[in-house]
């Protein structure tokens, strides 16, 4: 899927994206969205002048809750590649504060646009499966700084999925009902990112990859025992290897 497919996708999804995203959590973890963005935020400790950066923020909910809860002093941008969901982000800021420590940014995870150790924190809720995986940890990782925390809270799969039938029976019957359900752009994305999905061992071995060290892996296991699962992922930026 071509970035301009999902700018797509997620302009036609921005207007009622929360609401969506509510229905499809319930629907596949019986969780709330709202639920499921607070456990995200809660699984990383955040110092008051800590500056963040939200990967694939959407419409900053992630960022807007960041900063209710912490960050009075520090600074958390939100970059995403589609502008709608940024536009309505903003909106849903202005309504709810006079000044705030929020920057949103137009831009591409796999090419992120500040220099390396700018950040202390790194977040990516719902956005891994989207991106070219190892890419998109590698500019992580080069944005974070040494000991810098990342949080991931990413659509994940049960090892059932590696298995002769969840490879050939389940992945092709989610695309399958995808493709029924959704509108041309929407089924796209979320097909095409059937390949990007992981189980909690593989996120532990690519994190190891990627000079970040995995510190947990929390499992939240599907409604049905063959569908996804979410797994909020904490890992920490190692230091570069010695050249010796
Ligand atoms: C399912 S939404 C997640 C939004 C938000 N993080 C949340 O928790 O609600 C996925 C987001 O990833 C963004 N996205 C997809 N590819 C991207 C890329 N290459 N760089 C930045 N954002 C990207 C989409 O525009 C979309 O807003």
């Amino acid at each position: 899927v071509t970035d301009s497919r999902i700018v797509e996708a997620f302009s036609e999804l921005a207007p009622n994206y929360e609401k969506v995203m509510d229905w499809e959590l319930r629907f596949m973890w019986g969780l709330g969205y709202r639920q499921f963005v607070e456990m995200l935020v809660q699984a990383v400790s955040v110092a008051e002048d800590d500056v963040i950066l939200d990967i694939a923020t959407g419409t900053a909910v992630i960022p807007n809750m960041l900063a209710l809860n912490a960050c009075a002093q520090g600074h958390i941008v939100g970059l995403d590649i589609t502008a709608s969901m940024l536009r309505q982000g903003a909106h849903d800021i202005r309504q709810t504060r006079t000044t705030s420590p929020i920057s949103l940014v137009c831009a591409s995870a796999m090419d992120i646009p500040f220099c390396g150790s700018a950040f202390d924190v790194s977040i990516c809720g719902l956005g891994m499966h989207h991106l070219d995986v190892p890419q998109a940890l590698s500019e992580i990782g080069r944005t974070l700084k040494v000991n810098g925390r990342l949080v991931i809270g990413a659509v994940g799969v049960p090892p059932f999925w590696r298995t002769w039938w969840g490879a050939r029976i389940v992945a092709r019957t989610i695309r399958f009902v995808y493709r029924l359900t959704h509108s041309g752009p929407r089924a796209d994305a979320e097909v095409e990112a059937i390949d990007n999905l992981h189980t909690e061992q593989e996120w532990r071995e690519i994190l190891s990859d990627s000079l970040l060290d995995p510190i947990q892996v929390t499992v939240i296991p599907p409604r049905l025992f063959w569908g996804p699962n979410a797994l909020i992922i904490t890992a920490q930026r190692a230091p570069a290897p010695s050249a010796h």
